[in-house]
């Protein structure tokens, strides 16, 4: 016994009244302490009152671990590509080698697979467990991928035009992936750029809703057809990673509502969008749908729509690279009491993306009303340019600049280069991955006469994704720490483990 063996351990129970395993699910009572908020005006100014307050639940988690498909939406992309030939180097424990050493497959970056979370203390050390420990998650290396994309390509010539994986590691892989070919997708040049219309040789024709009812059919071969039975599959997830689409817009009468969405599709209207259409048929076959781009998707009718019919909907946006470095500069930034502003120009190009990007910062600025005034709001432009020589390996450049004390200024610039997909990948892992957990866990308060899923809007997935979908009504976070806290904290309730408070109390 050393204390590096003790100060990780791969596993753990947790032993307590109030949680229970049985030979199906892992039983929990958990207190959760929140506070009330109450305000009287008192000769014309509030006066507030926060009064703490426990509410009991109930969580119980099904632990058996279904074999998962993955369907992906542009599967023959550089994150679709990279993903699938990932998954494969680790379950075939492939190797190959660099300049450097002989390389293992990792999966590195994902926080399901490589990150951890602390246990408890033992013996005066922290002990910590991997984040998968906590409740049982599919094991990547079982996933089977399918999907649809507007080229026709098989999966490991496009992992070559991805040029992503170090060419070795390529040639072991393409006996695995030459006879993986995408479905069709569609081709709406109005959505996307006009540049990929050299690509386009694998589209679905017809009218919006022929195209809705195609996607069903392709939905059912995977989720109960011929795909099933093969690959004894037993969920499926669909996640986009296709091509960024432009904003929709959203209008009265056309997309605004559930019904007026479905009259749309009916009458064949030029607004709704190829990944709308993929995410109905998604929610009318009750399959998950997650979004990694920035486009708003989700429309307010579609979401009514999943709403109704308690069908999962997550997204948007996969938050990799600097997004993530920026919800913790922020946080950090405004959290020391530093007001902050971050400057880079803007022209009109790749707008879904400014937009997605843009938004990260407001629930932290608008949560210190000493630094901003309610309707201020730091200068933070973000300029988006493609350049085609550097291809997937993107390059990142941040400017911070904020006021401190006395009105100094304290600039911080960052650059970062880095291969987009192989940030991207291991992102659609977790979120694939953690949106099928949350489909196994139901909870209830007290007071609450049934146990319920959680809500079809899947907030518990906001780390992931840098515009966190959230359902009408309900607070969008965004600093980093505390979307990891949330993702955290409700794991560790499903096993009557308390929050992560960091107070570490035993030794003061
Ligand atoms: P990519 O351009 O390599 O791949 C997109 C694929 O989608 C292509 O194979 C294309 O043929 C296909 N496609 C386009 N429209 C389609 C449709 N309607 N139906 C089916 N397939 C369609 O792009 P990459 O790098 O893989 O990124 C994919 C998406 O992920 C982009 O929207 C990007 O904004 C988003 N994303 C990527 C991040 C990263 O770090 N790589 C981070 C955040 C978001």
């Amino acid at each position: 016994w050393s204390l590096t063996v003790l100060m990780f351990i791969e596993s753990f129970k947790v032993d307590s009244p109030n949680v229970k395993y049985t030979d199906d699910e892992i039983q929990s009572v958990y207190n959760y302490e929140t506070t009330e908020l109450v305000h009287e005006n008192k000769n014309g100014a509030y006066q507030w009152t926060v009064k703490p307050k426990t509410v009991k639940y109930e969580f119980k988690t099904d632990i058996k671990v279904p074999k998962l498909g993955v369907l992906l939406v542009g599967w023959g992309g550089n994150n679709g590509s990279t993903l699938t030939a990932v998954v494969i180097a680790n379950r075939e424990g492939i190797s190959w080698a660099t300049k450097e050493k002989v390389q293992q497959a990792n999966y590195f970056g994902s926080l399901t697979q490589t990150a951890s979370i602390r246990v408890g203390s033992f013996n005066g050390e922290e002990i910590y467990a991997p984040f998968k420990s906590l409740l049982p998650t599919v094991n990547p290396d079982d996933i089977v991928f399918g999907g649809w994309d507007i080229s026709n390509m098989n999966l490991a010539d496009a992992m070559g035009r991805a040029k992503v994986l170090d060419i070795d590691l390529q040639k072991l892989l393409r006996p695995y992936m030459e006879h993986m070919v995408p479905l069709p997708g569609i081709y709406d040049p109005d959505f996307i750029t006009a540049n990929q219309g050299s690509r386009a040789n694998n589209v679905i024709k017809g009218t919006k809703k022929e195209q809705v009812q195609q996607f069903i059919k392709d939905i059912r071969y995977y989720n109960t057809g011929d795909f099933k039975e093969q690959k004894k599959v037993d969920r499926v997830v669909v996640l986009w990673t296709a091509n960024t689409e432009r904003y929709s817009n959203v209008v009265v009468g056309l997309n605004d509502t559930m019904e007026n969405l479905m009259a749309s599709v009916e009458r064949n209207e030029a607004e709704i969008s190829p990944s709308t259409l993929f995410s109905i048929a998604c929610v009318l076959e009750n399959v998950p749908f997650i979004n990694g781009s920035p486009q708003n998707t989700f429309i307010p009718g579609l979401i009514e729509l999943a709403i109704q019919r308690n069908s999962l909907i997550g997204g948007d946006d996969f938050k990799s690279g600097q997004t993530k470095m920026k919800s913790v500069l922020v946080d950090f930034l405004v959290g020391a009491g530093n007001n902050d502003g971050m400057n880079l120009s803007a022209p009109q190009t790749f707008r879904s993306k400014e937009i997605s990007k843009s938004n990260v910062v407001d629930d932290m600025v608008a949560s210190n009303g000493i630094l901003y005034e309610p309707v201020e709001h730091p200068d933070h432009v973000v300029v988006i340019k493609y350049v085609p020589y550097v291809a997937d390996s993107k390059r990142a450049m941040d400017e911070y600049t904020s006021e401190i004390f006395m009105g100094g200024k304290s600039t911080i610039v960052l650059h970062n280069t880095c291969e987009d997909s192989l940030l991207a990948a291991p992102i659609i892992l977790d979120l694939v991955l953690l949106d099928e957990l949350s489909t196994r866990i139901q909870l209830k308060a007290e007071g609450e006469g049934k146990f319920h899923t959680f809500h079809p809007v899947a907030t518990i997935l906001s780390y992931l994704t840098k515009a966190p979908l959230v359902p009408p009504g309900t607070p969008v976070v965004n600093a980093l720490s505390k979307q990891r806290a949330m993702l955290e904290n409700i794991l560790r309730a499903c096993v009557g483990l308390a929050p992560e408070n960091n107070m570490i109390l035993e030794y003061k």
